[in-house]
């Protein structure tokens, strides 16, 4: 695992997108797994600038989002349906053929999350699978405790559902399950990065520092993984 310190979330934002332009300029037809959240809302923006500029060409990539709420309308205002074509699809040049979401309408969940699972093992895994961590060391909606091999219908905890209550009218409204990418599915990518931004999350940051993997802190299963960059904006080592 390569951790590379940037000096401040623009940066690290920065530091994403290029990456990610380099991994397409190598493969145009990559298969790009999707995070949501506030975490990588700086690099989708810079995509878009530099795919304004023509600077990166998506209208051959393939992607797949890690997860979304299970139930939820794709039209609710914050399903991770609306937030990545809000913020990401519709400003840049990708086929809708070739984006990928979890539904949260799916009428049988379990179907859905195998549905998933198959098209990716069809295409292979994503060749770059771009991942944040929730402060307990979440990674997609794969709580502490939770080791699925596949994507599955996953409870969220009661830590999730209340920081994530901020973009709802209340906690209640926070569905109870999501569907998720399982960790197997994550750890199947050929290449992993991780965005880690804010002193909250420096818990995670020293768990994967030390080396060791911590059941009751899912990031530490990707120091199973031998291509994994992290990109941090976090002080090592104060
Ligand atoms: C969302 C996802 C989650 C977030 C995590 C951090 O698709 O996979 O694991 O990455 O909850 O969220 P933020 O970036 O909002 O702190």
């Amino acid at each position: 695992m390569k951790i590379l310190q940037l000096k401040n979330y623009d940066l690290l934002s920065a530091k994403a997108a290029e990456m990610v332009q380099i991994e397409i300029a190598k493969k145009p037809n990559l298969i790009l797994g999707l995070p949501t959240g506030s975490t990588p809302l700086g690099m989708y923006a810079k995509l878009v600038e530099l795919s304004a500029a023509k600077e990166v060409d998506f209208s051959e990539v393939r992607t797949y989002n890690l997860d979304e709420y299970y139930p939820i309308k794709r039209s609710h205002p914050q399903s991770y349906h609306t937030f990545m074509f809000e913020n990401f699809f519709t400003k840049v040049n990708i086929n809708p053929y070739n984006i990928h979401i979890l539904n949260g309408e799916a009428p049988d969940s379990i179907t859905e999350c195998k549905n998933y699972e198959a098209g990716l093992l069809k295409t292979g895994y994503a060749d770059l699978m771009v991942l944040g961590v929730g402060a307990n060391g979440h990674i997609g909606f794969n709580e502490p405790g939770d080791f699925s091999t596949s994507t599955h219908v996953a409870e969220l905890s009661l830590d999730t559902r209340s920081k994530n209550a901020r973009f709802f009218d209340s906690i209640t409204e926070v569905p109870l399950t999501a569907l998720t990418m399982g960790l197997g599915s994550i750890l199947k990518s050929k290449m992993i990065l991780v965005l880690i931004s804010g002193e909250v999350k420096e818990p995670v940051l020293k768990a994967l520092l030390s080396g060791k993997l911590n059941p009751k802190i899912p990031a530490t299963y990707l120091l199973l993984h031998r291509d994994v960059v992290v990109l941090t904006d976090i002080k090592i080592g104060k």
